[in-house]
């Protein structure tokens, strides 16, 4: 079992390890304790999982209680929000007890904005179960809900008490969910570890602790330097200007890895073309977003994702940070104006068939 330790507001363990889920009781009761514990997870994952975790929590003598959505990132909306704020009030939960969030990134945000917001925050335990989650989405406090104007628009830094990153859980993602997370590590690849990227030569079943455990160190560091998003932490955001908005104008029906995979191709694509990147940066990226059967193409007209786009700006005034990647392992935060998204949007998705 690899730990990886995070010391932001909060101090907490990342564990990673096959097999954690049968003594997940153990670990929640030592790092967050409490009563009770309130499982929040999704019908596929409850299916699946769910009874492992509680038997395990049960082991340890707390009461459980289980809250289960609809998988998908439409769940990840504000009615659900609501009524998981009902269900720990109506099952007596006080700011001692934890909620676990077990699943992929939707009911880690999800879950995690309601253990921030119920009676103030209460314990909070990660137990990511797809590969996107475990790489990314169950580290580092953000938590959020989809309004519809946009995606992540309410929410949270809120920090887990401890993570619990149980990689046997991954067998039995499909492939398509592997891509997602596939994405991700090459994010994190290109943004900062280019033997991290070279990895992905290989199938990543073939080295999980180490991709997960190289991904969430890399995040650790730059959530610890910034973890409210002021500055550097934006350079997370590599490829998600664009794949937000092409999540926002699929209607959600694009899955957030792929969408991501198509936005970092788009930026790979403009970076090069405005003399940022070389030749070799931009098809290195763009071959392994392939190689990994994610699309490197975006299928909607400039315009259109340049207004869904709009929505994604968080930072206020009349600039965006973009994320340039400059080579494989180094990309840079350069402030850009509207028009100058529209630029890099349409650079991002003009020729799309060759490079
Ligand atoms: N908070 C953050 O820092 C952060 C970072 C990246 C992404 N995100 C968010 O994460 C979400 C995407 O996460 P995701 O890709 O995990 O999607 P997801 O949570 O929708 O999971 C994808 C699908 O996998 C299923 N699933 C989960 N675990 C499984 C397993 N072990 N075996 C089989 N099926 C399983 C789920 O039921 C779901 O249908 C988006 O909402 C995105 O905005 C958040």
């Amino acid at each position: 079992m690899t730990n990886v330790r995070v010391e932001a507001s909060k101090r907490y363990d990342i564990l990673i390890g096959r097999g954690l889920l049968e003594n997940s009781g153990k670990h929640v009761r030592s790092a967050a304790g409490g009563e009770k514990a309130a499982v929040i997870t999704d019908d596929v994952v409850d299916r699946l999982y769910a009874h492992t975790v509680v038997k395990s929590l049960q082991a340890e003598g707390m009461k459980t209680s289980r809250f289960v959505i609809s998988h998908g990132e439409k769940s990840k909306n504000a009615v659900n929000f609501i009524a998981m704020l009902n269900f720990l009030a109506e099952n007596g939960f006080t700011r001692k007890d934890t909620v676990i969030a077990l699943g992929g990134g939707v009911v880690g945000d999800i879950a995690g904005f309601a253990a921030a917001t119920y009676m103030r925050g209460i314990n909070l335990v990660q137990i990511p179960t797809t590969l996107l989650s475990a790489v990314d989405s169950s580290v580092g406090g953000k938590t959020a809900i989809d309004l519809d104007t946009g995606k992540n628009l309410a929410g949270a830094f809120y920090q887990p008490g401890l993570v619990i990153c149980d990689y046997s859980t991954l067998d039995t993602l499909s492939g398509e969910l592997i891509s997602a997370g596939c994405a991700e590590i090459i994010k994190y690849g290109v943004i900062a570890d280019s033997e991290l990227f070279s990895m992905l030569k290989q199938p990543v079943q073939e080295n999980y602790e180490e991709i997960i455990a190289r991904c969430v160190s890399i995040k650790r560091d730059i959530v610890c330097e910034d973890e409210r998003d002021e500055g550097k932490r934006n350079i997370l955001n590599f490829g998600h200007t664009i794949g937000h908005a092409v999540e926002l104008c699929s209607g959600y029906e694009i899955p957030h890895g792929f969408a991501v995979a198509a936005g970092m191709a788009a930026m790979a694509r403009a970076s090069f073309k405005l003399g940022l990147c070389t030749k070799a940066c931009r098809d290195g990226i763009i071959d392994m977003i392939r190689l990994h059967g994610l699309p490197a193409e975006v299928k909607f007209g400039a315009e259109e994702l340049f207004k869904a786009a709009l929505s994604d700006k968080k930072g206020g005034g009349g600039t965006i940070t973009i994320i340039v990647p400059r080579e494989i392992g180094r990309s840079e935060l350069r402030q850009v104006t509207m028009a100058e998204l529209k630029e890099i949007i349409a650079l991002g998705i003009a020729e799309q068939g060759g490079a």
